[in-house]
């Protein structure tokens, strides 16, 4: 990448609380940012309020060939992609008794799939120009088991976490770094809609820092894993939990 062009990144999910946050950042830190997500209308009021993000795009990224229409899209009309942060996620608390066949296939789709899909459609270009930079977001789902997640959400991450090793080891040595995140408790909707008022008081007392996550705190670490600065860090995922898991 040469120090004169803007950076050019994709950011998934980009409509969601977490996704916002992640693209107001990478725009203060000076990337042009395209925004996906399937939920059109609300994208591109996010896009709106943002002001500065080059373009927003209605795309599933669940499915393969319209995600291949988005990235080589991107390509025409913006250039090679330098940052991909799949951030895109849907959750669901069901353990595996309570999980229908259709839900376990729609959570791999979105949380697994997707971020491969993305991954092997901008990894040429990538390869290309020697630069890149992908982010996952991971969750502390994968390490713990799932405290309140249930179990395709807490699969669909942990295989999101060997998909982060598996090609951070791949494009090593093209300049290219892998890594994933892994909060727990982001104060999003999954927080505040999809835990019940019993659960997130039980939660703040057992969350040793006593607060949730704000989505401003996970999209700076994305921010620095996106930067020329985290070159020497790959296949890396970072914990950001508040104490709840130390390792
Ligand atoms: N909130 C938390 O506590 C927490 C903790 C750990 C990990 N995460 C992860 O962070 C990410 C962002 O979550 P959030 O908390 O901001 O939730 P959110 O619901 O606000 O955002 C998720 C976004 O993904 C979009 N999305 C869903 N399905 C999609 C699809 N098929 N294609 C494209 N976009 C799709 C949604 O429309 C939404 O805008 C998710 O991957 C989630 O699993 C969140």
């Amino acid at each position: 990448m040469t120090a004169e062009r803007q950076r050019l990144s994709v950011v998934t999910g980009a409509a969601g609380v977490l996704g916002a946050a992640v693209t107001r950042q990478l725009i203060a830190d000076g990337h042009r940012v395209v925004m996906l997500d399937v939920a059109g209308d609300r994208l591109q009021e996010k896009k709106s309020e943002l002001g500065a993000a080059v373009a927003a795009m209605a795309v599933d990224v669940g499915d393969p060939e319209a995600v291949e229409w988005a990235c080589e899209r991107i390509r025409n009309d913006h250039g090679p992609v330098d940052t991909l942060v799949n951030n895109a996620g849907i959750l669901s608390n069901h353990k595996a008794e309570g999980t229908t066949a259709e839900e376990w296939r729609r959570l791999m789709a979105v949380n697994l799939d997707g971020a491969f899909y993305l991954a092997r459609a901008l990894l040429p270009d990538m390869r290309r120009q020697r630069w890149g930079r992908i982010v996952n977001v991971c969750s502390l789902a994968m390490k713990s088991g799932g405290l309140t997640a249930g179990t395709a959400y807490t699969v669909s991450k942990g295989g999101l976490g060997a998909l982060t090793f598996s090609l951070a080891r791949e494009v090593a040595a093209e300049g290219i770094t892998v890594n994933g995140v892994a909060p727990a408790y982001v104060r999003t909707p999954m927080v505040t809609e999809q835990l019940t008022a019993v659960q997130r008081k039980a939660l703040l007392r057992q969350i040793p820092v006593h607060r949730f996550c704000e989505p401003e705190e996970v999209a700076r670490l994305i921010a620095f894993l996106a930067s020329p600065h985290a070159g020497f860090i790959t296949g890396e995922i970072i914990d950001i939990n508040g104490g709840l898991h130390m390792d």
